[in-house]
């Protein structure tokens, strides 16, 4: 079939990306050349009271910016507080919008963006290459070492009436500005430090194990969210898991650790860069209907289902398992890549344990009876199964629940 045969890949970013322990108080700076007047920053309560929005704040006094906050954002955003959202900034709406936390704020505020600049109700821009206009101005500020939103495309809300994870995404929701600053992350209490690290790890997991970039079967003219796995990915990707590897655990049990702290936040900065290019796959797959039913963090079902599913793509993916072994700080060199790319689910699964991520199903509140439901769901989200290092049937999904149960 003509324009079948992808022989090329592409690479995005946001459009300018700013890493550096401190660099928020520069904020004002970053955001001067945008002549914007009106600024509204979204963000929640939690991080209200760690301090943290008033530190962002304080960085763009005097900057004569008119500032109005939203500070109603919550874990896992539902439809209903997206729709606050854009309903609070529609009254007085502003030129810029700045997104301060984990990936739920930072989620929020590009829906809010997004929604200033193009008409009609929200939940039908869901999908892929939806919005028609680009969003007004958007800096994200990440809070978490985690999802990596402060670069992708995709913006993740919870349609509690569907119990279903919703993903919209868009090459032009690349936030303008990402402005990473490890400081912001001390105050992370352990439980969404580890689920958002587990998190970042499952994207440079997924990025680097995914269908090559030249066997993705999708025709090159159509739009499609993720390129596949490519050399750009997979530099970032490799030094992602290695910095997982040396760092997570650090982050979890000394929160206040800086140096582990900015390890993690380059990580899941690049795990970010990684899987907004390549791929993720049947993990957020059977994540999304999993933690739209059970509540649970995105990160917590993500690190719960990763060994899982790195365990079935072994025939296909042994030498890029080996290698995530390898950077996660296993010895392999006496074994063979068959028993190095084992070493690699092993490992994850010690990690997991380590930083109290639940082994099982049943430890999130999952019933048997669920099962077949997560995996038809999650079988139907076809632009992430069709980039699964390896392929997979709505009966292999099952399989892979049922382990993980
Ligand atoms: N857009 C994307 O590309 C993308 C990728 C992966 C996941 N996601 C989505 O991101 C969400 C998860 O984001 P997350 O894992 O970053 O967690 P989160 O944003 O849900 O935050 C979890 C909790 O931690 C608190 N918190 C965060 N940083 C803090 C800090 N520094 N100090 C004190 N408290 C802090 C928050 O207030 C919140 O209560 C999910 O909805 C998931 O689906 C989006
Ligand atoms: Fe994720």
């Amino acid at each position: 079939m003509p324009g079948l045969q992808r022989d090329c890949w592409s690479f995005y970013s946001a459009g300018r990306l700013v890493f550096g322990t401190g660099a928020v108080a520069r904020l004002g700076e970053f955001l001067k050349p945008w002549n914007c007047r009106r600024v509204l920053l979204v963000s929640d309560r939690m991080l209200e009271k760690a301090g943290v929005v008033e530190t962002v704040l304080n960085a763009m006094s005097g900057t004569g910016f008119e500032i109005t906050t939203f500070l109603e954002g919550e874990p896992e955003p539902s439809y209903n507080t997206a729709q606050a959202a854009i309903d609070a900034a529609m009254k007085r709406p502003p030129d810029a919008v700045i997104g301060v936390g984990g990936g739920s704020n930072m989620d929020l505020a590009k829906i809010v963006a997004a929604m200033l600049n193009n008409g009609g109700k929200f939940s039908e821009y869901a999908g892929y290459d939806r919005f028609s206009r680009p969003p007004i101005p958007l800096a994200c500020i990440p809070t978490t070492a985690g999802t990596g939103s402060e670069v992708s495309h995709a913006a993740v809300l919870t349609d509690t009436a569907n119990h279903l994870k919703v993903s919209f995404q868009s090459q032009l929701l690349r936030p303008k500005l990402a402005l990473v600053d490890p400081k912001l992350m001390l105050s992370c209490p352990p439980k969404p430090t580890a689920d958002s690290g587990i998190d970042a790890l499952t994207h440079a997991i997924e990025a680097y194990t995914c269908v090559d970039f030249d066997k993705l079967a999708v025709p090159a003219n159509e739009p499609f969210p993720y390129e596949g796995k490519n050399p750009l990915g997979d530099c970032f990707a490799e030094r992602a898991i290695e910095l997982i590897g040396k760092h997570l655990v650090t982050t979890v049990k000394e929160p206040r650790n800086l140096g582990a702290r900015e390890g993690m936040a380059l990580a899941a900065t690049f795990a970010g860069l990684a899987f907004s290019n390549c791929a993720v796959a049947a993990v957020h797959a059977l994540e999304y209907p999993m933690g739209g039913t059970l509540h649970c963090s995105h990160g917590a079902g993500n690190g719960l289902l990763l060994p899982h599913v790195m365990r079935f793509n072994l025939p296909v993916r042994s030498r890029e398992l080996a290698r995530v072994a390898e950077l996660l700080g296993e010895n392999v060199s006496d074994l063979s890549e068959a028993d190095a790319a084992e070493r690699a689910v092993t490992a994850v699964e010690k990690l997991n344990q380590a930083i109290g991520i639940p082994p099982r199903i049943r430890d999130l509140g999952g019933t048997h009876e669920q099962l077949p439901e997560f995996a038809r769901k999650a079988f139907q989200i076809k632009r992430l199964m069709l980039l699964n290092g390896r392929p997979t049937t709505e009966r292999d999904l099952l399989t892979i629940l049922e382990a993980a149960f």
